[in-house]
C-alpha cells in the first residue's frame, strides 16, 4: 500500500487531500500543529498517523524530513496568509512564512526523493498559488519560489514527478485565520477544495509540472504572462489591498 505525507492535513487543501488519497487506497501520515484536530482527521481517514509538527520550527522541520523519508508522495501543501501591505507585517511573521512555504518545501522534497529513486516510484506535490504570477509582498514571492523550485527539481530527478499545484481562491479557513476581508471576490473566482485536489491529482497522473486548476485562473495566469511583471506587480497590489 503506497504511503502519503500531507502537511497542513486537518484543514481545507490538506484534508481534502487527506480525504481522496484515503479512498484511493493510500496509507496516510498527517501532518499539523493542533495534535487534537490531527487525532479527528486520522480517524475521519481510517487510523492514519499523526505527525505534530511546528514547520516554522527546527524541531518540526526534522520531524516533516523523517516522515518524508518513509513517504511515496509527499503533498507539501501546509501554509498561511498575511493580511497587510509589507512594512505592516511582523518581520518574524514574513520569516515563519519563508520557513513554511519554502524552506519546509524544499527539506521535505530533499528527504523523500533519494527513497522514491531507490524504490522506482513516487512523486511531490507543492502547493503554490496563482498568487506565484502576480507577486504581491512576501506570501506571492514564496509561491513563486515554489514553482521554480518544483520546476527545476523536476527537471533535475528523472524517474519521479514534482508538480506545483497553483490553486486560485479556494473556500478553506485561510482567509478567517489572516483575518482578510474577502466578500469582495466574485463568486465564479472561488473553488471548492475537493474540486481542486481532484483536477489537481489528474494533472499528476498526466504528468503536468504546473497545475492551475479551474479555467477561470488558466485564464487569468495566462493573460499574467503577457502583461510586464511590473504591471501585475502593481494591479495585485492595488487589489490586495481590498482585503486589508
Ligand atoms: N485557500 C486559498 O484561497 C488558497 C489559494 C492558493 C493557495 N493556497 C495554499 O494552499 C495551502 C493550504 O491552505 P488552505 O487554504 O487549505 O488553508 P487552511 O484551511 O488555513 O489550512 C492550513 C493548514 O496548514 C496547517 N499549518 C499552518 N501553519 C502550519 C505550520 N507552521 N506547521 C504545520 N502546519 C501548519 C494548518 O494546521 P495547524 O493550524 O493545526 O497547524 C492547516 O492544516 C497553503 O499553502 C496556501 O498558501 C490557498
Amino acid at each position: 500500500m503506497p504511503t502519503a505525507l500531507i502537511t497542513g492535513a486537518t484543514a481545507g487543501i490538506g484534508a481534502a487531500f487527506a480525504r481522496r488519497l484515503a479512498a484511493d487506497g493510500f496509507r496516510l501520515i498527517l501532518l499539523a500543529r493542533d495534535a487534537e484536530r490531527l487525532a479527528r482527521a486520522a480517524e475521519d481517514c481510517g487510523n492514519a498517523e499523526v505527525v505534530v509538527a511546528d514547520l516554522a520550527t527546527d524541531d518540526g522541520l526534522a520531524k516533516g524530513e523523517e516522515a518524508a523519508r518513509h513517504a511515496d508522495l509527499v503533498v507539501n501543501n501546509a501554509g498561511f496568509g498575511q493580511k497587510g501591505r509589507f512594512l505592516q507585517v511582523p518581520l518574524e511573521d514574513e520569516l515563519a512564512m519563508l520557513r513554511v512555504h519554502c524552506e519546509a518545501v524544499l527539506r521535505l522534497t530533499h528527504a523523500a526523493l533519494p527513497g522514491m529513486r531507490e524504490r522506482g516510484r513516487g512523486g511531490v506535490i507543492n502547493v503554490a498559488s496563482v498568487a506565484a504570477f502576480f507577486s504581491r509582498g512576501t506570501y506571492g514571492a514564496s509561491k513563486a519560489w515554489v514553482v521554480g523550485f518544483s520546476q527545476g527539481v523536476a527537471a533535475d530527478v528523472p524517474g519521479v514527478h514534482v508538480m506545483a499545484l497553483c490553486p486560485g481562491f479556494v473556500r478553506t479557513e485561510f482567509h478567517d485565520r489572516a483575518e482578510m476581508n474577502v466578500s469582495g471576490i466574485p463568486k465564479p473566482f472561488w473553488l471548492d477544495a475537493d474540486r481542486v485536489v481532484a483536477d489537481a491529482l489528474r494533472d499528476f497522473r498526466k504528468g503536468v509540472t504546473v497545475s492551475v486548476p479551474g479555467v477561470q485562473y488558466k485564464a487569468l495566469v495566462g493573460l499574467g504572462k503577457l502583461i510586464p511583471r511590473n504591471l501585475a506587480g502593481r494591479l495585485s497590489s492595488r487589489t490586495g489591498r481590498r482585503y486589508d
